[in-house]
């Protein structure tokens, strides 16, 4: 399905929220964000890039700090680190996607959440050709229980839980994930609203626990994955 052209981001954020609670709060806006609201310690990281970057980047900047507000808490820049992370400051931690359309941002305070992970991705097809660069065979296998017409769509939401653990792990451990590193355990149904992801190799790491319960949500053409813990 297609995202579609208007987008209810207050739909969108109340549905979000629903999962957060008090100590968390997320912003959805479109990604056509204003430039001259960014602050100069923002502005080097998107200094060369094109137009649509650099105002997806800004609707990211301008979502986190209106969650900020949200929580309660004071309004800062969020500059980009050497690792193209957000650096949150110290009390918050977050989380910041943008699909070509809508951009969303997950704020919370750390001493309630470890970790906040947050992806958006338009509710399409997974091309045939990255399923196994972006699938496990266990992940592949549970699609194929699926009528076909939907696996790829399926295969998406895969995707996106993996996009989303990536951005809930790194602050904690800087560790670079690839694809085949975490596996994520989904009920192979279009209907599913939960998925449990299983990083492989945990015991190595020490940090991340075996397993972590995420959210999906599909809504008006979007697929969104949300992790928090
Ligand atoms: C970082 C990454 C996850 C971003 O995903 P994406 O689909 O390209 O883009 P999104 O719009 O969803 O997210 C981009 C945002 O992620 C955030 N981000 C970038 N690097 C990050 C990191 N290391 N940790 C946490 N968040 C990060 C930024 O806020 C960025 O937006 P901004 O540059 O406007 O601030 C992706 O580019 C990447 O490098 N992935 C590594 C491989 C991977 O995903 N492995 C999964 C294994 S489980």
């Amino acid at each position: 399905m297609a995202p579609s052209a208007f987008v209810d981001y207050q739909r969108l954020e109340a549905g979000l929220q629903a999962h957060l609670g008090r100590h968390a709060a997320v912003a959805c806006r479109s990604t056509d964000g204003d430039v001259s609201t960014l602050a100069p310690i923002e502005r080097p990281a998107i200094a060369r890039a094109i137009p649509h970057r650099r105002k997806e980047f800004a609707a990211g900047r301008s979502a986190a700090r209106e969650a900020m507000q949200r929580l309660g808490r004071p309004v800062t820049s969020i500059p980009v680190q050497h690792d193209r992370s957000p650096q949150w400051p110290a009390d918050l931690v977050g989380s910041i996607s943008h699909s070509r359309e809508t951009c969303i941002s997950v704020v919370a305070l750390k001493s309630h959440w470890n970790a906040v992970g947050v992806d958006v991705e338009p509710d399409q097809d997974l091309p045939r050709e990255l399923w196994n660069l972006i699938g496990l065979p266990n992940e592949i296998w549970r699609a194929s229980a699926l009528s076909r017409a939907v696996q790829a769509r399926w295969m998406t939401r895969i995707f996106s839980a993996k996009e989303a653990y990536y951005k809930w792990a790194y602050p904690q451990t800087s560790c670079m994930l690839n694809f085949h590193d975490v596996e994520i355990v989904m009920d192979p149904t279009m209907e599913s609203t939960e998925f449990s992801a299983h990083p492989l190799n945990w015991q190595d790491n020490g940090v991340l626990p075996e397993l972590l319960t995420g959210r999906l949500m599909i809504d008006q053409g979007m697929v969104i994955s949300l992790l928090i813990q």
